[in-house]
């Protein structure tokens, strides 16, 4: 199982419009996928869900989408020359072992011109800390809102989901 993870917590986040294109494209490849957003969080998760303190909810969403995936494709817009601080909170509140030796794939997302290629390596870092496997076929998405058509309400540009479609062949073959 592979679980999509949305970075960010954003109200109308458009990196969600990227994360539902991806699980399209997994399907296509015949896996069993889960969605994470980063909005489903309890909203006070920082204090409930830290340091020793655990709530239900946070509980079985780590037990429903985090223990069980063997793989992960974490889809990260790019604050501030980064990926969102609520996605770094998040790691901290969950215990480290959870993503051992799994398969993390990156995709960054940004309105600029870098598609967050800084926030992806911080994740390597990061991720590889935490001894998961990261996938070396990165994807860089730039200037997000000229592939979006002021008509269309998901994502939908032919070219960049070609380029997503190359990193979920390859992730799919990498992951344990
Ligand atoms: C707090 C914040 C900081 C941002 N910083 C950057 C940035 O450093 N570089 C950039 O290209 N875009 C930046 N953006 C724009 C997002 O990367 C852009 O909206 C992206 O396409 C998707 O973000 P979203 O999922 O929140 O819509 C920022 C957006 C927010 C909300």
């Amino acid at each position: 199982m592979i679980t999509v993870i949305c970075a960010t917590h954003r109200p109308q986040n458009q990196t969600l419009r990227v994360v539902e294109r991806y699980v399209d494209l997994l399907r296509e490849l015949k896996q069993e996928v889960k969605v994470l957003q980063m909005a489903e969080l309890p909203q006070d998760f920082m204090y409930e869900d830290s340091f020793g303190n655990r709530t239900d909810t946070f509980e079985s969403i780590i037990h429903e989408k985090i223990v069980p995936a063997q793989g992960f494709v974490i889809v990260a817009p790019e604050y501030n020359g980064s990926f969102p601080g609520i996605f770094k909170a998040f790691l901290d509140a969950v215990k480290p072992h959870v993503w051992r030796g799994k398969a993390i794939a990156l995709v960054g997302v940004a309105t600029g011109r870098a598609g967050n290629l800084r926030g992806m390596d911080h994740l390597t870092d990061v991720m590889h800390h935490l001894r998961a496997e990261v996938y070396s076929r990165k994807v860089p998405i730039s200037k997000l809102y000229d592939l979006i058509e002021p008509e269309d309400t998901g994502f939908n540009h032919p070219e960049t989901i070609a380029i997503l479609r190359k990193q979920a062949e390859g992730f799919v073959k990498f992951m344990p």
